[in-house]
């Protein structure tokens, strides 16, 4: 039986309750479809500083290289807020995504129809929305030197600089190639090729790679432009990759167009390693009372078994039951609405593994 190594970082607040649903699916699907999940649990964020002294401890570290994926909750907390910078729980987070060597993010927008309503866009536009944001993370103007606020002729002066290398960009962009041949086949690049020298090797190289790829349509867009068609026509894009800066804001708004935090998964993917996660925080308002909603996390280890271990059937399954148990009214606090039914992380993860 083809057996997965999976590296489980609960981490704080609501993390350990939606993370155990998501291994419960797992379970579910190893199961159904003969796969053996091997979960080990290491310590990250607050409970790591609690019990360690140290928000990513070396052994967590060592179980994430030698797995096969990670899973992890979320981190942080009150408790820890008067920390200094480098002693906080996201200082785990931000120190396992760079050992991992973590370059693409993947965010994906999907509206679910039992959901529409949420969404802050107007039905007709949302409706059948599914896209992916996929974010370079390792370049940009977050790291481009020289880098400061310096003194010009006795006035202050703030530099940032923005600098890709050719092998950068092509890495990610094969990815996201790879990606959208597995989806619906359409690739969006983003850029400010108009104006940035960056962006114009940006796109030199989408179009060099594109020749790899003749499966799939590439269309490019500024990102000024593309940030307004999100709200215009999001059903019309399958796979939109970026640059750092602009992914951030990018993914961002993909996000808010669903309406639903509790809904969003992620991956972050390098060549040899790959960490998937919510997108949401801890959520230490609602931690402990079992009202979570676990299908952010669910979605994540769902993305885990696409990306990272390529069992897309197995992958469709968990998406297509998430979706079967909200047509079946089920609903967690965050999303619930009149008429619906009201449910716990509990009783949602079930609705989930029975349909
Ligand atoms: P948050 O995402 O934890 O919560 C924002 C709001 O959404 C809260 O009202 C919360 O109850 C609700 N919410 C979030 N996830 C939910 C879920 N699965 N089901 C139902 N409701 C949900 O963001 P916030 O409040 O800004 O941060 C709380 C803590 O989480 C902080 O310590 C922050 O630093 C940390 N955080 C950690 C992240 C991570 O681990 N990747 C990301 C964002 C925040
Ligand atoms: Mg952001």
């Amino acid at each position: 039986m083809p057996s997965f190594k999976i590296a489980v970082l609960k981490g704080d607040g609501i993390g350990p309750e939606i993370v155990q649903s998501a291994l419960q699916v797992l379970e579910k699907v190893g199961e159904l479809f003969g796969y053996s999940f091997t979960f080990e649990e290491g310590l990250i964020g607050g409970v790591a500083i609690d019990q360690k002294g140290d928000p990513l401890p070396q052994e967590t570290l060592e179980l994430c290289l030698k797995s096969d994926a990670v899973l992890l909750g979320a981190v942080g907390g009150p408790k820890w807020d008067d920390l200094p910078t480098h002693k906080r729980p996201e200082k785990g987070l931000l120190g396992i995504r760079k050992a991992l060597d973590l370059y693409a993010n993947l965010r994906p927008a999907k509206v679910y129809e039992p959901l529409i309503s949420s969404s802050p866009l107007k039905d007709d536009i949302v409706r059948g929305t599914d896209f992916i944001v996929v974010r370079e993370l390792t370049g940009d103007v977050y790291y481009g030197e020289p880098r400061g606020v310096f003194r010009e002729n006795g006035k202050r002066v703030g530099i940032n600089t923005m600098r890709y290398t050719e092998d950068e960009i092509r890495r990610v962009v094969r990815k996201s190639f790879e990606i959208a041949r597995g989806r619906e086949k359409k690739l969006t690049s983003v850029d400010k090729s108009n104006v940035l020298e960056v962006s114009a090797l940006w796109r030199e190289i989408v179009q060099e790679e594109s020749k790899n790829f003749p499966d799939v349509e590439v269309e490019h867009l500024y990102v000024d432009n593309c940030a307004m068609q999100i709200v215009r026509r999001p059903s019309s894009f399958d796979v939109i990759v970026t640059g750092n800066i602009f992914g951030d804001i990018l993914s961002d708004e993909a996000a808010v167009i669903t309406g639903s935090l509790g809904m969003l998964p992620s991956a972050s993917i390098g060549d040899k390693h790959a960490l998937y996660e919510p997108v949401h925080g801890s959520a230490p308002d609602i931690a402990g009372k079992g009202i979570a909603n676990p299908i952010a996390t669910i979605l994540s280890a769902s993305m885990m078994l696409r990306y990272s271990f390529g069992l897309t059937q197995v992958a469709d399954t968990i998406e297509k039951a998430v979706e079967i148990a909200l047509q079946r009214g089920y609903r967690t606090p965050d999303i619930y609405t009149e008429g619906t039914k009201k449910v716990g992380t509990k009783e949602m993860t079930e609705a989930i593994i029975s349909a």
